[in-house]
């Protein structure tokens, strides 16, 4: 493939500056495996060969402690860190506004340590074919509607996918989402959200149930006990 010869500026967007409501803390900062969890998926992206530069969102109080521990790390790829917002679409925003003109961008949360390289790679292959990509899974409960503590109807799971990060957008059409989301004051819960609503279309890739984010002091057990399990980088 002819694309293959062409190198591609590819930006990552890591939003890191929430609180942690649910967790009861800032949880991308606490340890996991003996370092904090921002710099498990900050590694992944410094290893992948497809990603130029890296883009971290923090809370401004956070921005000191964060540029150390990039330091501490040796990561070569983050070049900026910058104060985020109150929601986490403003966060990606302010991110978005710092990248440089670039092919594509990704936007990964830190509450996520476990994407792997070839997550990185199906994505970049998505954006190739349709222009946006994001990983996802497919659901594997029974999914019911409920109202009132009752169940209403058991909804058919088929067609259904969970949907993780990392999400990743050609640089134009990630513009012109942010732009049309600005302009109509709409607030999505994914990247993905936005590209809809600006009417392109968005490809599916495989995820991993191993890409789970951390939300709660359960999900931190649980990826602590991975250890020994994953042994990606
Ligand atoms: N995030 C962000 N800016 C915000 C809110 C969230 O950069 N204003 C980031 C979080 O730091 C996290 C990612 O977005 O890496 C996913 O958000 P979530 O898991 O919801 O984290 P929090 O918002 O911190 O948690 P909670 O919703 O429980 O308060
Ligand atoms: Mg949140």
């Amino acid at each position: 493939m002819a694309g293959r010869f062409y190198f591609m500026n590819i930006q990552v967007i890591i939003p890191a500056a929430g609180s942690g409501k649910r967790f009861g803390g800032k949880k991308q900062f606490l340890s996991l495996w003996d370092k904090p969890v921002l710099l498990h998926s900050l590694e992944c992206f410094e290893k992948s060969s497809q990603v130029t530069g890296v883009i971290v969102v923090t809370s401004e109080d956070e921005i000191d402690l964060v540029q150390t521990l990039i330091q501490r790390s040796g990561l070569k790829k983050v070049h900026a860190v910058i104060p985020g917002g109150k929601e986490r679409q403003d966060s990606v925003r302010l991110g978005f506004y710092q990248a440089p003109l670039c092919d594509m961008v990704l936007v990964h949360d830190a509450a996520r340590p476990f994407v792997s390289l070839e997550m990185i790679d199906r994505l970049v292959q998505g954006v190739q074919e349709v222009g946006a990509a994001v990983v996802g899974i497919p659901v594997k409960d029974t999914l019911k509607n409920v109202a009132g503590g009752l169940v209403k109807e058991t909804v058919d799971r088929n067609p259904l996918w969970s949907i993780q990060t990392p999400q990743a957008i050609r640089y134009d059409i990630f513009k012109k989402a942010v732009e049309l989301s600005q302009k109509e004051n709409f607030l999505g819960t994914d990247e993905s959200m936005l590209v809809e609503k600006a009417g392109f279309p968005v490809k599916i890739v495989m995820g991993s149930a191993y890409n789970f984010k951390i939300t709660t002091p359960e999900d931190l057990a649980i990826a602590e006990a991975l250890k020994g399990v994953l042994c990606t980088r």
